[in-house]
């Protein structure tokens, strides 16, 4: 084919192309400036807005998804408990709630409702119905109603709390004071012998600052409640005379930032924490809250798999992504990035965490196998906040060796995106917050041919037939080969 002939060709693709693109990864904005779209029609789901009430409507979906932040004492910086509170911030509540999974969303869930799996631990997404009565209310005029329908007031302890409740292990770090205002601190505090007289699997693990802040008091910043803005730290044996970790005997936990949830590993993946082993809190990250003196302490709260427990999966990371050489672009919208990895052994991941710098806006993760793309999840991404999503153990994506894995990056670095401090620069890969980088930091597991066949017999046992379809499962319905066949090329 000569040139002349493919010319035309050439302009119909370069035509469509964008359009093609588009129509893929939907370019969404990094921060909602227009709610009108986001809005619901009280009369689509049957609700009748004059009726809606706070003590009868709104308290109970205050109580169940806000409060355990949205109280004195608790993460968020006003409370939301009272209906004088609510009344002050009922159009913010409405805007905040609908714009669900874009930057600046409440609760902090940004998974993107319309595509991929939606079945996740520890997470409630508002459901349409509560997101039109939260408007109709607010559009109402967001009345009080009669006080008696109120529900009793949830009863919030003092302390700090475990969100997945007491753990078997609690270990201590030294305590840090940081000045009201100053510079940070970075650096290592040292080891905390974990005492244990025996090898145990560690089933979840949560970590916490405890500090003197008053709890009383309303703090006005989530950084004002706080001076640990993140731990990086690792396990391993100590060394005879407790001045080290034994080489080869270590390895790295999941991340402490603010905010961040608790890491639940997953039936089958435990993670290993030996006899007379230590926590190795290498890298901290220290800052000056603001307005007070303040000394804190983390605390590493680990629930065990029982004694004798091995764990049927060997752990394994998140899904790849780009830190190192990316190229960001100044005050631009919709910049996409993407990375592709290819699965060496059958995986089940069991979370995604998407993990950006401040342009972020959105990640989206897809495997590809064979001629078929399947998206598994795409997800806002606010960078105030550091969100892990555990899959649940029946929904997690189960992919054949050979899958490709996508990820793929948003950035917005125009004004618009309020989480940037300067939109003129040009930013590369790298660790610093200035820098840039889209990984996925979640958790997978590795299965050999046989735990990968099983788990694919009991999704296939919880689907009614074919017709069903599980996103995360492209083999689930694939022909079965008989063992001897593999050997004449059947099974890739
Ligand atoms: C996991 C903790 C958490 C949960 C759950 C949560 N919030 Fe928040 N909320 C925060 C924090 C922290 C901030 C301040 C930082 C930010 O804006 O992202 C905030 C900010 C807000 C704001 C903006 C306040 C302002 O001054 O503009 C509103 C409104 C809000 N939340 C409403 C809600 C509602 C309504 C819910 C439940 C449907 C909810 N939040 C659930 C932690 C939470």
């Amino acid at each position: 084919m000569n040139a002349r002939r493919l010319f035309p060709y050439a302009i119909f693709a370069l035509l469509i192309m964008p359009a093609a693109l588009t129509a893929q990864y939907p370019v969404r904005d990094g921060s909602v400036t227009n709610i009108e779209p986001y809005l619901f029609a009280a009369a689509d789901f049957g609700i009748d807005a004059e009726g809606v009430t706070f003590a009868k409507d709104i308290a109970p979906i205050l109580q169940r998804s806000c409060q355990n932040c949205h109280r004195v004492g608790g993460g968020a910086p006003m409370a939301l408990t009272t209906y004088q509170d609510a009344r002050r911030y009922a159009t913010r509540i409405r805007d905040r709630t609908a714009i669900r999974d874009r930057m600046g969303a409440m609760p902090p869930y940004y998974v993107e409702p319309g595509i991929g799996i939606q079945r996740f631990k520890n997470d409630h997404p508002l459901s349409d119905q509560e997101l039109a009565t939260i408007q109709a209310w607010v559009d109402n005029g967001a009345p009080e109603g009669d006080p008696s329908d109120m529900p009793p007031p949830l009863d919030f302890p003092d302390d700090v709390g475990w969100t997945l409740g007491e753990p078997d292990l609690v270990l201590r770090s030294v305590d840090m004071t940081m000045p009201a205002v100053g510079p940070d601190r970075w650096g290592d505090i040292g080891f905390v012998p974990t005492g244990l007289t025996g090898d145990r699997y560690v089933e979840s693990v949560e970590v916490r600052e405890v500090n003197d802040i008053p709890t009383d008091r309303e703090a006005t910043t989530v950084g004002g409640r706080y001076i640990f803005h993140h731990m990086t730290y690792s396990s391993g044996v100590l060394n005879e005379d407790g001045s080290g970790l034994v080489q080869g005997t270590t390895q790295g936990w999941p991340i402490h930032e603010v905010g961040r949830n608790a890491d639940i590993f997953g039936d089958g993946v435990g993670m290993l924490l030996q006899e007379n082993s230590a926590l190795s809190l290498r890298a901290s990250h220290l800052h000056a809250n603001g307005w007070r003196e303040t000394t804190a302490h983390l605390e590493f709260g680990f629930k065990f798999f029982q004694e004798g427990y091995e764990p049927k999966y060997r752990r394994s990371g998140g899904s790849g992504g780009n830190g190192i050489d990316i190229d960001v672009r100044p005050n631009q919208a919709a910049q996409e990035f993407h990375s592709y990895r290819v699965l060496t052994e059958h995986t089940k991941i069991t979370a995604f965490e998407p993990h950006l710098h401040a342009p972020g806006v959105r990640m989206c993760l897809e495997a590809i196998w064979g001629i078929n793309r399947f998206m598994l999840n795409c997800v806002g991404y606010d960078h105030n906040w550091v969100k892990q999503y555990l899959y649940e153990d029946d929904a997690a994506p189960l992919l054949p060796k050979g899958t490709i894995l996508h990820t793929i990056g948003f950035l917005d670095t125009r004004p618009e995106n309020p989480n940037l401090a300067d939109t003129r620069n040009w930013a590369g890969g790298g660790r610093r917050s200035v820098s840039s980088m889209f990984i996925d930091l979640g958790q997978s597991a590795r299965l050999t041919e046989e735990q990968f066949q099983a788990e694919m017999a009991v999704r296939r046992a919880n689907m009614k037939d074919k017709n069903e379809y599980d996103i995360g499962c492209p083999l689930c319905w694939a022909p079965q080969i008989e063992e001897n066949a593999t050997t004449q090329g059947g099974a890739p």
